[in-house]
């Protein structure tokens, strides 16, 4: 069997009724679909049958968005992926949780759960939570420093793999006669002493099929792309151009290595909305009934909370103003430099640039033909920009559709893509071994 061809890795990127934010108002769309379980198993069930990797819900502690103008509300992602990991067998399940707003014992424990209970296709996209909504929702006036929130986020994901790590593998005994279920010296405390945390241990979990989630990560600043060098197995990250997308894979590689980690098994997904049609005027046509149906009231809450500054309807007509320098940005720092490079690259007004941002807040919108959408795709993945992407479906279930039954069979055509699933777990559709604890590896060192 000669060299394996590199191939793609695709996410689904689910959010309520698609990323569009005016997807509700379009016709077809349910109000009600953003809280109902069938909704999702469909989707879950479509991604599936396209083969993805994985599935993923993003999460925020807070209603964050305007919910007179959009249905903002959504479910715990992580109560939602056991029902799902029910109706399918293979795609991984990846849910968002906030290292600002919870202690590790409880996600160590919720996730290394999501994985026993999906015979291992959990996996945690690892946030710091940028908005002011969710601190005020927790006792806090602000959302904390970036830098902050960044470090906090460090010890959290190191306490929770001491916990993942605090059994090991041969601790079941299991003799009935004798009375012994498991020998107490494979089952670890972890007497972890920190700066933000202190835990003893160990994990009340057995190790699961993974022993650890996938650990993704999608924050793009210098302390998003430190932390992800460090920790993430996939990347998800916001790119306007070709060329952004290939500074950013090839700087965060470069990091990775730098960390002693091997650049190769960390994947980098940048975000992009497809709208399809049979032909490029059909999903052009499609792209500005859409864009017809945005609110601009909602679209300048959602930029003032993307960009932490207030932008008002007077300057709608206007060039977005100077604001600043990126680093004094508490919040989303990366999402601040691609909103605002973008205005200028393009020299946008308010009004254009929310209608830009209407698909995916700063993700890259690819509109065409199925075979369009390929090529491009194949075109960044090709030239160093990508290993694989987050499809962010416009309107759901419809575009996600539209992707597996379209754009998938001709990615698979062209030797991209996957036909069948090869792995049974997350880590190994993402080409991943599963890890060791760290204390059989030293109980082996110490005997060899
Ligand atoms: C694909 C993608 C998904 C994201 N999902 C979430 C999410 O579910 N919850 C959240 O609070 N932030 C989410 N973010 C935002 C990031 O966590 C982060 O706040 C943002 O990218 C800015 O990070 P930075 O300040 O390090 O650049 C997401 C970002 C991307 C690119």
């Amino acid at each position: 069997m000669g060299l394996t061809t590199r191939q793609f890795h695709l996410n689904a990127f689910l959010m309520t009724i698609g990323h569009h934010e005016a997807a509700w108002r379009a016709p077809g769309s349910s109000l009600t679909a953003s809280w109902e379980l069938a909704h999702h198993v469909k989707l879950a069930q479509v991604a599936e049958r396209g083969t993805f990797d994985s599935i993923f819900f993003g999460d925020g502690p807070a209603l964050q968005g305007d919910v007179r103008y959009r249905p903002v509300g959504r479910l715990d992602p992580t109560t939602l992926l056991p029902a799902l990991a029910l109706v399918t067998q293979h795609i991984g399940l990846i849910a968002t949780a906030s290292t600002t707003y919870n202690e590790p014992y409880n996600l160590a424990r919720r996730f290394a759960s999501i994985d026993h209970l999906s015979g291992g296709r959990a996996g945690w996209n690892i946030v710091t939570t940028a908005g002011k909504e969710a601190a005020e929702n927790f006792g806090l006036d602000d959302v904390p420093e970036h830098h902050h929130r960044y470090e906090r986020a460090s010890e959290f994901v190191d306490v929770c793999q001491k916990l993942w790590d605090s059994w090991e593998d041969d601790f079941l005994i299991g003799d009935k006669t004798k009375g012994s279920f498991a020998d107490a010296s494979k089952v670890h405390r972890i007497d972890h002493r920190g700066r933000f945390f202190k835990v003893k241990g160990p994990l009340n979990v057995p190790p699961s099929p993974q022993r650890q989630p996938l650990l993704v990560q999608a924050g793009s600043s210098e302390d998003g792309r430190d932390f992800a060098a460090r920790y993430a197995e996939a990347v998800f990250t916001a790119q306007q151009t070709l060329e952004d997308g290939r500074s950013f894979y090839r700087d965060l590689k470069q990091r990775i290595t730098a960390f002693g980690r091997d650049a190769t098994r960390v994947k980098v997904l940048p975000g992009i909305v497809p709208v399809l049609g049979g032909t490029e005027a059909e999903a052009l046509r499609r792209e500005e009934e859409l864009a017809s149906l945005q609110i601009p009231a909602y679209g300048l809450s959602q930029l003032s909370s993307l960009l932490g500054v207030e932008i008002g309807e007077d300057l709608l007509d206007k060039p977005l103003p100077e604001l600043g320098d990126v680093r004094s940005v508490k919040g989303h720092q990366s999402r601040f430099q691609v909103i605002t490079e973008l205005a200028r690259r393009d020299q946008l007004t308010v009004r254009q640039l929310l209608t830009r941002l209407g698909g995916g807040r700063g993700h890259r919108t690819f509109t065409g033909t199925p075979e369009q959408i390929a090529s491009t795709l194949q075109e960044w993945f090709e030239s160093g920009a990508a290993d694989g992407f987050n499809v962010m479906p416009p309107l759901l279930p419809s575009g996600l559709e539209d992707f597996v039954d379209h754009v998938v069979p001709i990615l698979r055509q062209r030797g991209l893509f996957r036909t069948e699933y090869t792995g049974r777990t997350l880590r190994e559709h993402y080409g991943l071994t599963r890890p060791q604890s760290r204390y059989s590896q030293s109980a082996h060192s110490r005997a060899s």
